[in-house]
This record gives C-alpha cells, sequence and structure tokens, in this order.
C-alpha cells in the first residue's frame, strides 16, 4: 500500500531580506546555526528552532522512507503567509516561497509535492500567483483560514475558492494569525486553542454563511488538524441550527448535512478523536496529514492510523492514500 502525507511544511533554505527589500520590518528570514540546525527568524526575534528536514530533501526522504511514507505534499511554514503585508510584497513573497518549494520538490518529484501559496489579501493578485505556480508545477494551494477580519465567506475569498473550483486546484486551509494572541502568550495556547478554533470557525463560516450553496460542489478543499474543534462540537452547532433562526438565517439544511463538501486531515493524536473523526467525516473525507516536521506533529508519521484496531483495512487504505490520490489526482 502507498501512503501519502498531505500535510508537511516546507520552509526554503536560503531566504532573501524582504525587510531590506521592501523597507518593512519584521519579515520572516532564516538563520543557519550548524549543518543541521537553523532558526526561522521574525525581525531580530527567535521564532522557531528548526532542523534540515525542514528544507532539505534528502533528510525528508529519508525520514519518509523510516515511516513508510511514499509521498509528501509539502506547503509553507504559515508564518510565510504576509496576508498583512501590502499585496504587492505579499506576492513577492509567495513567489520566491513558490519557486524554491518547486525546486525542493525538483529533488525526487515522484515522491515530493507541493502547494503554493498567494497573496490572499489581493483576490485578483492571489488568481494570477494560482495560475502560474499551477503551471510550473504545483498541484494545490495551501491559503490560511482567514484574512485579517475576514472569514472565508468574504466576497473576495470566495472569488478566489470559485477560481480555484473552475481551475480544478485542491486547497488546504491551515489556521494561521490565531485569534486573541494576548490572552495566549504562553504554553503554546495559541496552537492548542486558537488553532482549532480558527479552523472550527473557517469550517462554520462556509456553512452558516451559505456559501457552500455558492460555491460548485467540484471545489476541493481541506481543512488542517482534522478540521479543529468542528467534528466534537458539530452537535452543537446542529441544535444551534435548529433552535435559533439567526444561525440558520443563512443557511438552508443543518451543518451536519454539509460534511461531505470537503475533507480534513487525520491529525489529531488520538485513537478515540480519530474514531469520532471518521463516524462524522466518513471514511472517504479523512487522509492522513503530519505536520512533519514540526514538534506538534505525527512523530511517527501515519502510526495512529496504521495502528488503529478499531478500523477497518479499508477505511485504513483509503486514509492512507486513495482518498489523497483522489483528492489531490496523483
Ligand atoms: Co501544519
Amino acid at each position: 500500500m502507498t501512503t501519502v502525507d498531505i500535510h508537511s511544511h516546507f520552509f526554503p533554505r536560503a531566504w532573501p531580506d524582504l525587510a531590506a527589500r521592501f523597507g518593512t520590518p519584521d519579515w520572516p528570514s532564516i538563520r543557519h546555526t550548524g549543518p543541521d540546525q537553523a532558526v526561522i527568524m521574525l525581525g531580530a526575534r527567535e521564532f522557531r528552532h528548526i532542523r534540515a528536514a525542514c528544507w532539505h530533501a534528502a533528510a525528508r526522504i529519508e525520514d519518509m522512507d523510516r515511516d513508510g511514507v511514499d509521498i509528501q505534499i509539502l506547503c509553507a511554514t504559515p508564518v510565510l503567509f504576509a496576508y498583512d503585508r501590502p499585496p504587492a510584497q505579499a506576492r513577492e513573497c509567495a513567489r520566491i516561497f513558490n519557486d524554491a518549494a518547486l525546486e525542493i520538490c525538483s529533488h525526487d518529484g515522484r515522491r515530493l509535492k507541493a502547494l503554493c501559496q498567494v497573496p490572499l489579501q489581493d483576490t485578483d493578485m492571489a488568481c494570477a500567483e494560482l495560475e502560474r505556480a499551477l503551471s510550473a508545477g504545483h498541484i494545490g494551494v495551501q491559503i490560511g483560514n482567514h484574512v485579517g477580519d475576514r472569514n472565508l465567506d468574504n466576497a473576495g475569498i470566495m472569488t478566489f475558492l470559485q477560481h480555484c473550483a473552475s481551475l480544478d486546484a485542491p486547497v488546504f486551509v491551515h489556521p494561521w494569525d490565531m485569534m486573541a494572541p494576548e490572552r495566549m502568550s504562553g504554553y503554546m495556547l495559541s496552537w492548542l486553542v486558537g488553532m482549532p478554533a480558527e479552523t472550527q470557525l473557517g469550517i462554520l463560516s462556509l456553512i452558516l454563511s451559505g456559501a457552500f450553496e455558492r460555491l460548485p460542489r467540484s471545489l476541493r478543499i481541506c481543512f488542517a488538524h482534522g478540521g479543529g474543534s468542528f467534528a466534537f462540537l458539530l452537535g452543537r452547532a446542529d441544535n444551534a441550527w435548529r433552535q435559533r433562526d439567526i444561525v440558520r438565517e443563512h443557511c438552508p439544511n443543518p451543518p451536519s448535512s454539509f460534511v461531505d463538501r470537503f475533507h480534513v486531515d487525520g491529525a489529531v493524536f488520538d485513537d478515540a478523536a480519530l474514531t469520532l473523526l471518521i463516524s462524522v467525516m466518513g471514511e472517504d473525507q479523512v487522509m492522513l496529514g503530519t505536520d512533519y516536521p514540526f514538534p506538534l506533529g505525527e512523530q511517527r508519521a501515519g502510526a495512529l492510523v496504521r495502528g488503529h484496531s478499531g478500523i477497518s483495512d479499508t477505511a485504513r487504505s483509503k486514509i492512507l492514500e486513495a482518498n489523497a490520490r483522489r483528492f489531490f489526482r496523483l
């Protein structure tokens, strides 16, 4: 059986000094501290220590061989999104990243595939960069779950999603720019509380706004981290939809009726959580995603799905391979 990991991150080995280029501060950069170690910097501040797997194709392939991963789909470390920058600067950042991502994939194009990023704050620029990246070899696009105060049902983002559908480009939604940072400054609370809530917000904004009614069914869209808190709280959303007219104002059908419109990865780290996720989403809508190579990712890619005794072999093979092949047209 082939195994496909649809959620892994990449930071280019070399990254230009965008602060100097644009004259605006606090751009991400990479500072190498040893042959296999580096630090992602935000201006002069250390953001995250990373290892060679983050930028080195051979190190990634070695880990893939160890874990039995055949194909890995990589995308930007979200700190590179730059949605709060002037659009032309974000476009430049996206172009640099997208070209670097194809470069690392070129070391083994059969096993390494890339999702592009786009300057989502400007719809026309985002559509144009998506087209450029797809024709250059990207197999889809990663976006954040919001742009500032604009959720996924925002008109400009909807236009972008419709463009993705028209180009047959799959979309991977990754939470970033998490809410209430002033109350989540410690303990990685932004990752443990903010990210699942942001993902839940992204999904419900598409459901309750009626956006899924307007988007073509052909749109392929997948949410990271098991869809955040969505699956566990779907009963709460359905109950609210039944009880309160303001919840169903733009949504003609209960939230649970939309689960066939999107996919999720299976990065939930717990047997019972994966059981719930599969029962809510269906075994055709969940794909292996590890968050490799970061510490909050699955440390042995695929171990949860492979070791779960409560799912059928059919479901296992769908989650490890078939769903991703269909979703990304691999
Ligand atoms: Co991730």
